[in-house]
């Protein structure tokens, strides 16, 4: 079966870094069973130019009936202060497909542990991962309104919103070490006071795994002091995009992370935990990395790939061991040149049986 993949290379280094990872996941499976179409669609601030529209309904329609969809990023300066902007875009898109569940890998391989801003003592062995709600919260809750003396917007959530990202946290979790943080605000706040008591009721399902609370101000400070007692966090909406990219500070660059956002039983997204970097856009020197191991989780998630999978993530975990890196991570290498060498590394990794 031929797979539909529905591509958002969207603005600012979007193209740039989706162009490197389509010639990564065709040169990966040229000589494998893995076919697939790309489906281009406009998105995001190149979509409002040419459409008035950041999220076009040819857009969201290939999108509902796409097999999965990879996303490189949106927004930038040009678009910020317009009715329509890119953001709202990314955010309806999430809302119409439903895609709850934001899942945010964060390790630090042993060999670019030099390449973390943090001691080696402190990151070495960093290895977690970031369950991140993304269709609610106060991202979409209402009343929201930006009067002239005074503004406001609306934390929200529901018990059923709460458990089922719970579920998917110690699901996560039962793969790996089976240990949860659930991560929220109980002090202070309403709707972590719920979350607590749902984490709290949904651990008893999963009973040989651990749950630990802590609170976001905490959690913000342990980590980057003990990033490695993490296993899976699992948090609500902003929290999670805070220490998501608080997170990206342990591997040195917000351009090696990956992420996967799934809904109930609708296609999945695959997207770099980072925006458009309009600061280095156009200049060949965006870290193709982040885009390159989002194919990576769509091939594993999406389509059980794991062998090719781990061919990419292989490949390029060996090219940035071998100091060929962009200039996020102090190096030298540009977009393109970063590409071909892990493409030359792929060539070189055993072909799958
Ligand atoms: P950003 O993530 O785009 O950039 C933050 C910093 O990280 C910049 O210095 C940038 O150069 C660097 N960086 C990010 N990705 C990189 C990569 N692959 N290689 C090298 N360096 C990289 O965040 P920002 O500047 O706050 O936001 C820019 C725009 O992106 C805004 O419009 C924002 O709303 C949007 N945004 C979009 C998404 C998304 O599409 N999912 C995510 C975050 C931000
Ligand atoms: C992210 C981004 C988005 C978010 C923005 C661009 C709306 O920061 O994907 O992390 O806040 O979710
Ligand atoms: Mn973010």
């Amino acid at each position: 079966m031929i797979k539909r993949i529905v591509t958002l290379a969207g603005d600012g280094i979007g193209p740039e870094i989706m162009d490197s990872a389509l010639a990564v996941l065709q040169a990966a499976s040229q000589e494998t069973d893995f076919d697939y179409t790309n489906d281009k669609q406009l998105f995001g601030g190149s979509a409002i130019d040419q459409t008035g529209y950041a999220l076009p309904k040819d857009t969201l329609e290939a999108c509902q009936s796409a097999d999965a969809i990879l996303l490189a990023a949106i927004g930038g300066p040009r678009w910020m202060n317009a009715q329509q902007t890119p953001e709202k875009g990314l955010l309806a898109l999430r809302k119409a497909l439903q895609l709850y569940a934001n899942i945010r890998p964060i390790k630090v391989a042993d060999s670019l542990v030099h390449l973390s801003p943090l001691k080696a003592e402190i990151v070495t062995g960093t290895d977690f991962v970031v369950v991140r709600e993304l269709t609610s919260g106060i991202y979409f809750g209402e009343p929201r309104e930006k009067r002239t003396t005074e503004a406001f917007d609306t934390n929200r959530y529901t018990v059923t919103e709460i458990e089922r990202l719970i579920r998917q946290a110690f699901t996560i979790a039962r793969g790996r070490k089976k240990h949860v943080t659930s991560v929220d605000k109980a002090n202070v706040l309403a709707t972590s006071q719920l979350w607590r008591e749902v984490a709290e009721r949904v651990a008893k399902d999963y009973p040989d795994c651990t749950l630990e609370h802590q609170y976001v101000d905490s959690a913000a400070m342990k980590l980057v002091t003990n990033p490695t007692s993490f296993d899976v966090i699992v948090t609500e909406n902003l929290f999670g995009d805070i220490l998501s990219d608080e997170g990206s500070v342990l591997p040195g660059t917000l351009g090696v992370l990956p992420s996967a956002s799934h809904s109930v039983n609708g296609s999945s997204l695959y997207e770099p935990i980072h925006g458009s970097a309009p600061d280095i856009a156009g200049q060949n020197r965006a870290n193709p990395v982040s885009m390159i191991l989002s194919v990576a989780m769509m091939l594993r998630q999406s389509f059980q790939e794991v062998a090719l999978a781990n061919q990419i993530e292989t490949a390029c975990y060996a090219t940035m061991a071998k100091g060929i890196l962009t200039p996020d991570l102090g190096g030298t290498a540009t977009t393109t040149s970063m590409t071909e060498a892990i493409i030359d590394e792929l060539n070189k990794v055993p072909t799958i049986v």
